[in-house]
């Protein structure tokens, strides 16, 4: 695993769009696997601000994003289609059509599940997969005590990360509790993963992490058995 120290937020972001920017250089059709939350919103931010100088072209990229809840519309500001298309998808010059995410609004869970496996499968390996880091360990929403070898699936939210989440919405009873994400097993299968961590209140996930024991209880734990990871988060998240 490779580790960049960042001073800050910032600095972190820049560090991690520039991973981000020098694989689509290198490669204009990647498939990048996107993630929501908190803090790649800077990264967005840095990547939409060299597409607008001409340093950047996504005219060719596929996009595949983790998870999105179960019950939201693509309408509804709190869906994770909706902090896409607001965040990055909208700023620059991607194909619309080849941006992708469970449909939260399908109930049937085996439905929409199958259907994100069979997008996943058909766009290819993906080249580079970002991730954010649960206060619990969890990637995309495969909580604690998840399965290391499943697909896209249905998942109740723990409390925590309920809890975690409420900050988006008007009260906690708006938080959806169930899930779709892509499991473990398709996270895995990515060419690279790139993790970005931000703040103190992360330090202790990021050492049980990285430096604990690979456990189903810290999902993130598995990405040490990935062979090409790199972490890149502040000083205060790798205090
Ligand atoms: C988002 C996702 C989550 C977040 C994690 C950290 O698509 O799958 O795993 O990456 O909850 O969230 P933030 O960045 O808000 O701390």
């Amino acid at each position: 695993m490779k580790i960049y120290k960042a001073k800050d937020y910032n600095d972190m972001s820049r560090k991690a769009a520039n991973i981000i920017s020098a694989q689509v250089i290198l490669k204009p059709d990647s498939v990048l696997g996107l993630a929501t939350g908190s803090t790649p919103l800077g990264l967005y931010r840095q990547l939409a601000e060299w597409y607008e100088k001409g340093d950047l072209d996504f005219s060719q990229v596929t996009t595949v994003n983790l998870d999105e809840y179960k019950g939201l519309t693509k309408e509804n500001p709190q869906s994770y289609y909706y902090f896409m298309h607001e965040n990055l998808f909208k700023k620059v010059n991607i194909d619309a059509g080849r941006t992708f995410l469970p449909d939260g609004t399908e109930a049937d869970s085996s439905k929409a599940c199958e259907d994100y496996n069979q997008i996943l499968h058909s766009v290819g390996r993906v080249d580079i997969q970002l991730l954010g880091l649960g206060h619990n360990g969890h990637i995309g929403f495969n909580e604690p005590g998840s399965v290391f070898e499943k697909e896209t699936h249905c998942v109740r939210l723990a409390d925590q990360t309920i809890k975690a989440n409420r900050r988006f919405f008007a009260t906690e009873e708006e938080v959806p509790r169930e899930a779709y994400t892509m499991g473990i097993k398709t996270i895995m299968s990515a060419r690279r993963i790139l993790i970005v961590v931000s703040g103190a209140d992360k330090a202790d996930i990021v050492k049980k992490a990285f430096f604990g024991p690979i456990t189903p209880q810290v999902p993130a734990s598995i990405l040490q058995l990935h062979p090409d990871v790199t972490l890149v988060a502040d000083e205060a998240a790798l205090a």
